[in-house]
């Protein structure tokens, strides 16, 4: 089958995207916020208020819903009335959205939606299609605007439409329906981690298709040949037999750390020399057992530069596998314990070492941003959800560390360490919905490092001006 999830807030475009789309395929376009828009008129017409739970939990026991469809366009019957013909009301908008927001309400239509898909080849857009009802959609994308941007688009199609409308009051709207859908407790408007972002403030909606459409062909591209099994730790066809065992060796992580203590006495100096970092508050650092550190990442050197002043041994890092290919540097990598990740795939040996060098009290350093800030800027971009998963898993404490800002040679700089905490409250947790809170809880931890950081170093530089 089939799956195609587009997510968004209101007034992104979403919905002649995906027709767009579904048409270029041939397959089937699913409005789920009609679905929305079809259980709040509903509710209305039987006179109950779309924000009392109770009521509208009483009445989704005897609602039956069917989507049909009628030359190609969608027709949502409730209870064997076709409702469509009154979706599009503007007042059905803020109902929808309210009572989008009531768990009774999005457990019964995502089922449904979940249903379809499983039957259907389609093409879906709504709130949560990607990160909550197709987890495992074959592509996902995530679409937004301004709300200026998308209250401006709305304004002309309505006047367009001969219909005499407030651009202050259709941007209020959309402000406070962002509102509603982002913070609503099930399943809030999210991007997804693995879809594409896609900011249209500045495109056409024709370019926008075609960004899109481009993407689901690679995607959804038929498979001339049945994939190869996931390759056990190398994929051994394309390398040299010799190259090939090196490489399975690295997947073999590094247990004896003479080497690394070597290299630790001998680049600790050049490091001091060449890129002087001061570590604030070192002994936050100083855990005994598990533990793993975050850190921003900027450039090659400072993945290292923790390790050698932290940690006199077992420091592990997570390192593409292309560059364990490169002969000197490979080598370097695996006495230094870096454990090898194929990048773009779920790269199971790389999550059972990491899994097993935690639980096995040992430490690893991983830059939650998944890649290098080549900005330099003190903004982090967003986490991906590894970090938290591999501490609730191991239940290991997790040190905040940041650099002041990118290192460069022969300048200072500050790597602050913030305050150990652990995400105790979502131990057992698996569920995607648990990791990206769990993830927030990071993220709010490096933003508050970020803060101290910024003021250890502001005290810092007025103390050496008064002087
Ligand atoms: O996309 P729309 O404007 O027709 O959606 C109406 C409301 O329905 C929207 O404010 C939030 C809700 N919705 C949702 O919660 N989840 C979806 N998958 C789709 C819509």
């Amino acid at each position: 089958m089939i799956n195609i999830a587009i997510d968004g807030p209101a007034g992104a475009g979403k919905s002649t995207v995906a027709k767009a789309v579904a048409k270029d395929l041939g397959i089937i376009y699913l409005d789920t916020g009609a679905m929305y828009r079809a259980t709040a008129y509903y509710a209305i017409s039987q006179g109950i208020s779309v924000t009392d739970e109770a009521a509208v939990k009483a009445m989704l026991e005897g609602m039956s819903m069917d989507i049909v469809y009628e030359d190609g366009v969608q027709q949502i019957y409730v209870n064997g009335l076709n409702t469509t013909p009154f979706l599009r009301e503007h007042y059905m908008s803020k109902a929808a959205s309210d009572i989008s927001a009531l768990p009774p309400v999005r457990y019964k239509l995502v089922e449904l939606q979940q249903q379809f898909a499983k039957t259907h080849d389609v093409v879906l857009d709504g709130r949560d299609i990607g990160t909550f009802v197709l987890p495992k959609a074959n592509c996902k994308f995530y679409m937004t605007a301004t709300p200026e941007e998308r209250a401006t688009r709305r304004f002309k199609e309505l006047t367009e439409k001969g219909q005499s409308v407030d651009y202050d009051t259709i941007l209020n709207d959309i402000i406070q329906r962002d509102y509603n859908d982002s913070h609503r407790e099930v399943a809030p408007l999210k991007q997804a981690e693995d879809a594409y972002y896609l900011d249209t403030t500045d495109l056409s909606i024709d370019d926008v298709i075609a960004q899109i459409k481009e993407v689901v062909h690679i995607k959804t591209k038929p498979v001339e040949q049945p994939p190869a099994p996931v390759p056990a730790a190398v994929e051994e066809k394309k390398m040299s037999k010799r190259k090939a065992k090196r490489m399975k060796s690295y997947y073999q992580v590094q247990t004896h750390f003479g080497i690394y203590r070597l290299l630790r006495v001998i680049l600790r100096p050049i490091q001091a020399i060449f890129w002087p970092i001061k570590i604030v508050n070192k002994q936050n650092a100083m855990i005994e057992g598990n533990a793993v550190y975050t850190c921003n990442h900027y450039s090659k050197v400072d993945t290292f530069i923790p390790c050698f002043a932290l940690f006199k041994k077992e420091a592990h890092i997570l390192a593409k596998q292309e560059l364990f290919e490169v002969p000197i540097a490979g080598w370097f990598l695996h006495k230094m314990g870096a454990i090898p990740v194929r990048r773009g795939e779920a790269d199971i040996d790389a999550v059972k070492n990491v899994l097993s060098v935690l639980k096995n009290g040992k430490k690893l350093l991983i830059f939650p941003e998944g890649t290098r800030n080549r900005q330099g800027t003190q903004e982090m971009a967003e986490f991906k959800t590894g970090t938290a998963r591999f501490a609730i898993r191991t239940k290991s404490p997790i040190v905040p560390m940041l650099y002041y800002s990118s290192p460069k040679l022969f300048k200072r700089n500050w790597l602050y360490v913030g305050e150990p905490f652990t995400l105790e409250e979502f131990y057992g947790a698996r569920t995607p919905e648990k990791m990206h809170e769990a993830t927030e809880v990071v993220r709010l931890k490096m933003d508050e490092t970020r803060k101290l950081c910024n003021e250890y170093v502001a005290n810092l530089k007025n103390k050496k001006r008064r002087k």
